[in-house]
């Protein structure tokens, strides 16, 4: 129904004659909801639409995460989360300031696990920024047998305090309580596919559970070197007007640090799983 453009050899498609904020609705939700089933990550780009568009058409596809990051969210909508190195009266209105920012899958550390994300770019920098996102779908399905016999079955450990060790800012102590360790399966079933998608990530996972230490340190350094191979990776280089809308289910993404000179301001959706299919998986 609508003509789509590869993004990449393995997965990614850009989304041509589309406008969030023409409120699509309908037939037109259904064949976007397959669309990104099917291709992981999708691309509006030449977008006109503001914060109240955006929030519409994120809640066409499922309840939306207020993300525990309260002093990141916007003033009007609460259900966006502000990505961003501005400061204003003396405080950073977004998250992940200018720096690079690792490997992740948005609320991995959830007990009931966002299954998407939409991005819209509102500022950009001149160049550096881009985004990269890796097809864990594609990682799996490539990995040897016996490998995959190993893991299957496996529970890791998903650690926000880890990424923002690393890459942001620490949380409160109330943040603190309302995202504690968690431990999911490696293999992760896909609640609209099926398909299993290796659900973990550099940023944030820790350890397998129950394994001995190092072994569970070799086994994740192997997957994380595997799962960033260039044949699983699409980079994303922003363009003003762009909003991409990835399956967060089955991606995990990264970003390029940019000089910290210039703006950038990226506004963000969560996307919850139907009741029904949010855990396990
Ligand atoms: C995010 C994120 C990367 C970026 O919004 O979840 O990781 O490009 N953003 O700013
Ligand atoms: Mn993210």
């Amino acid at each position: 129904m609508y003509a789509t453009r590869p993004l990449s050899v393995s997965f990614g498609a850009e989304i041509l004659d589309f406008q969030l904020s023409d409120a699509p609705a309908g037939e037109d939700i259904i064949a976007i909801r397959k669309l990104w089933a099917e291709h992981k990550l999708l691309l509006f780009r030449n977008q006109s639409f503001d914060e109240a568009a955006l929030v519409g058409f994120s809640r066409k596809f499922g309840d939306l995460e207020i993300h525990v990051r309260e002093e990141y969210l916007s003033p009007e909508h609460p259900e966006i989360l502000y990505v961003s190195n501005i400061e204003r009266d003396g405080r950073h209105i977004g998250i992940l300031s200018d720096n690079e920012v690792g490997w992740h899958y948005d609320q991995i550390y959830l007990p009931k696990p966002a299954v998407g994300s939409l991005l819209m770019a509102d500022t950009l920098p001149p160049e550096g920024g881009n985004t990269e996102f890796a097809d864990m779908c594609a990682a799996w399905d490539a990995l040897p047998e016996q490998t995959k016999t190993k893991l299957n079955g496996c529970l890791a450990n998903q650690s926000y305090e880890a990424f923002n060790q690393a890459y942001s800012v620490p949380t409160n102590n109330k943040q603190k309580a309302r995202s504690p360790d968690i431990h999911h399966p490696i293999a992760r079933i896909h609640p609209v596919t099926g398909r299993k998608a290796l659900y973990l990530c550099p940023g944030m996972t820790t350890e397998i559970v129950g394994w001995d230490p190092q072994e569970s340190a070799d086994m994740l350094e192997f997957l994380f070197d595997w799962t960033t191979r260039p044949e699983f990776v699409y980079s994303h280089h922003w363009q003003p007007g762009d909003a991409v809308m990835w399956d967060n289910a089955c991606t995990m993404h990264r970003r390029d640090p940019f000089d910290p000179r210039h703006e950038r301001l990226m506004k963000r959706t969560t996307i919850l799983p139907p009741p029904h299919r949010a855990a396990p998986f």
